[in-house]
C-alpha cells in the first residue's frame, strides 16, 4: 500500500510538478501523507501510515495528448485494415451484383494477338536478341580495327535503330495490338539502356588503360571469394578489360536484372530451388490477380467515366476519378511487388545474379525526391551513373542535370504509351516533367508524416488522372470520330 503510494509519487515527479488542484483535504490530504512517505521525499523507506487510503488518481495526460508520449497505435492500424477489408468487400459485392463476373482469361489472349497466325510483338522481341552488333562497337581499335570515332558512330546508329525500328513496326503494322506493342517497346527500351551502359563502361576501361603507364601490364585480378558458401559454390574468376568482350559476357548482361554493366557482377553461389519456386508461384498468382482486377474492377469504372467526360460534368468526373483511384492504386501496388520482387528475384536467382537491391523503402518517402531515389533502383542507378553524374562532371548545375534526367525519363514514358496507342497527347510526358515542381512544392510545404501523406496522395490521385486522360482520348479517337463525321 505504502509502496504503491511511493511509486505514484515518483511517477508524478516525472510527469511534471504542476500544482494539484485536488490537494487540500480528505483523500488528497491522505495522498499527500503517502507522498511525504515516499523514498524520494524523505530519504527513508516509505512507512505505512494509517490515514493512507488506496489512491486511484495521479497527475497524468490523456493518451491522445502529445505530452503523454504514448505512441502505440497498433490496434488502430488493425482497425484500419479491418475497415479497409470491410469496405472493399462491400465494393466487391456491389461490383459483382452490378456487372456479374467479367473475368475472362481467354479474352486476355486477344490483348496480345489480333490474328492467331501473326505474332509481330513476339517476333520483335526475338529479333532483339540479335544485339550482338553492340560488341563490334566497343571492341578496342587493336581488336576491332575501328577507331574510337567510328565505334561511336556505329554505336549511335545502333541505338537509334533500337528505338526507331520497333516504333515504326508498332505504328505501321495493323496486326500488332497496343499491349503487344508496349511489351515489345519495353524490351527494346531496356536493350537501349543496357547497350548505352555497356559502351560507357568499356570506354571508361579503355580510358583508364590509356592513362596507365605504357608498357605496364594490367594487374592480375584476384579470384572472387565464394568458395566457403554452405551450398558449395565455386570461386569466380575476375575478368579484366578487354577479356570481358565476349558474346557470353554480353548476353549474360542482356538477361541479367540490371541496366548497369559491370565487368564482374556479384554472383550468388547457387540457385535456391525453394526460393525460385516461391517467386514463380507469386508471378503466376499475381499475374492472374492483376488481370482479374483490371477486367472486373477497372474496365467497368473506366467505361462509366466516358459519359461525364463527354458532358464535361466536373463533379461526376471527380467522383469517377476517385472511384478509379482505388483499384488503380491497388493494381499498381500488386504490380510493384510482382515486378520488382517476384519477377526480378526469379530472373536473378536463375542467373545467380547477386545484387538483389531492386527497390528500397519508397513507401516511407517524405519527399518526392526520396520516392524517385528509391522506387525503381535499376533505372535510378542507370540515371545516376550514365546521365546525372556525367552531366555534373561536365559542369552542369544539379538543377539542369536533374531536369535533363526527368526529361529523358518523360520521353521514354511517352514513347511507351503514345506509340502503342497511336496517339500523341503528352500526358505521360507532362506527368513525369511535373515531378520537378511537385518535388519542390512537397519539400517546401510538407515535412515528416505530412510529406509522406502528400507523396501517397500524388501517387494515388496522379496515376488515375493520366489513365483517364489517355482512355478518354483513345475512346474519342477510335469510337466517336466516325459518329461525329456522320
Ligand atoms: C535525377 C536523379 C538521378 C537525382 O538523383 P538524386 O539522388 O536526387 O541526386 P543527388 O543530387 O542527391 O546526388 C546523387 C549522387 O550524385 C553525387 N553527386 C552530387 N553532386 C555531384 C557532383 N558535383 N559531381 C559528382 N557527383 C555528384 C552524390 O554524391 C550522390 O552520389 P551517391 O548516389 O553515390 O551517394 C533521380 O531523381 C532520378 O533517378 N530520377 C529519375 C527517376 C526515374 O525517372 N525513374 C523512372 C522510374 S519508372
Amino acid at each position: 500500500m505504502g509502496d504503491r503510494g511511493g511509486a505514484g509519487g515518483s511517477r508524478r515527479r516525472r510527469t511534471g510538478s504542476r500544482p494539484s488542484s485536488q490537494s487540500g483535504g480528505g483523500p488528497a490530504a491522505a495522498e499527500e501523507e503517502v507522498r511525504a512517505a515516499a523514498p524520494g521525499a524523505t530519504g527513508r523507506p516509505p512507512t505505512r501510515t494509517r490515514a493512507a487510503a488506496p489512491t486511484c488518481h495521479r497527475l497524468q495526460d490523456s493518451l491522445f495528448s502529445s505530452d503523454s508520449g504514448f505512441n502505440n497505435y497498433r490496434g488502430i492500424l488493425n482497425w484500419c485494415v479491418v475497415m479497409l477489408i470491410l469496405s472493399n468487400a462491400r465494393l466487391f459485392l456491389e461490383n459483382l451484383i452490378k456487372y456479374g463476373i467479367l473475368v475472362d482469361p481467354i479474352q486476355v489472349v486477344s490483348l496480345f494477338l489480333k490474328d492467331p497466325y501473326s505474332w509481330p510483338a513476339l517476333c520483335l522481341v526475338i529479333g532483339e536478341l540479335g544485339a550482338k552488333e553492340a560488341l563490334g562497337t566497343v571492341l578496342p581499335p587493336s581488336q576491332g580495327a575501328l577507331t574510337e570515332q567510328a565505334g561511336l558512330l556505329l554505336h549511335v546508329l545502333n541505338l537509334a535503330t533500337i528505338l526507331c525500328f520497333p516504333a515504326a513496326v508498332a505504328l505501321l503494322l495493323e496486326s500488332i495490338t497496343p499491349v503487344g506493342s508496349v511489351l515489345a517497346l519495353m524490351v527494346y527500351t531496356i536493350l537501349f539502356l543496357k547497350l548505352f551502359s555497356y559502351r560507357d563502361v568499356n570506354l571508361w576501361c579503355r580510358e583508364r588503360r590509356a592513362r596507365a603507364k605504357p608498357g605496364l601490364t594490367a594487374p592480375r585480378l584476384p579470384v572472387a571469394p565464394a568458395g566457403k558458401k554452405a551450398n558449395g559454390g565455386t570461386a569466380q574468376r575476375m575478368v579484366s578489360y578487354p577479356d570481358n568482350l565476349t558474346y557470353r559476357d554480353l548476353y549474360y548482361f542482356l538477361f541479367a536484372p540490371t541496366l548497369c554493366y559491370e565487368l564482374n557482377f556479384p554472383r550468388s553461389p547457387r540457385i535456391r530451388k525453394r526460393f525460385l519456386l516461391r517467386r514463380l508461384l507469386e508471378m503466376l498468382f499475381l499475374t492472374q490477380l492483376q488481370v482479374g482486377l483490371i477486367q472486373q474492377w477497372m474496365v467497368p469504372t473506366i467505361q462509366n467515366s466516358m459519359k461525364p467526360f463527354k458532358d464535361m460534368d466536373y463533379s461526376r468526373i471527380i467522383e469517377r476519378l476517385l472511384k478509379l483511384a482505388v483499384p488503380n492504386h491497388l493494381i499498381w501496388l500488386i504490380f510493384f511487388y510482382w515486378f520488382f520482387h517476384s519477377c526480378m528475384n526469379a530472373v536473378a536467382e536463375l542467373m545467380q545474379f547477386g545484387d538483389r537491391e531492386f527497390y528500397r523503402d519508397w513507401w516511407n518517402s517524405e519527399s518526392v525526391t526520396y520516392f524517385w531515389q528509391n522506387w525503381n533502383i535499376p533505372v535510378h542507378k542507370w540515371c545516376l551513373r550514365h546521365f546525372y553524374k556525367p552531366m555534373l562532371r561536365r559542369g552542369s548545375s544539379k538543377w539542369v542535370a536533374r531536369t535533363g534526367v526527368f526529361f529523358a525519363s518523360a520521353f521514354f514514358h511517352e514513347y511507351l504509351v503514345s506509340i502503342p496507342l497511336h496517339m500523341f497527347r503528352l500526358w505521360a510526358f507532362t506527368g513525369m516533367m511535373a515531378q520537378i515542381p511537385l518535388a519542390w512544392i512537397v519539400s517546401r510545404f510538407f515535412q515528416g508524416n505530412y510529406g509522406n501523406a502528400a507523396v501517397w496522395l500524388t501517387l494515388i490521385i496522379g496515376q488515375p488522372v493520366a489513365v483517364l486522360m489517355y482512355v478518354h482520348d483513345y475512346y474519342v479517337l477510335h469510337y466517336e470520330a466516325p459518329v461525329v463525321g456522320a
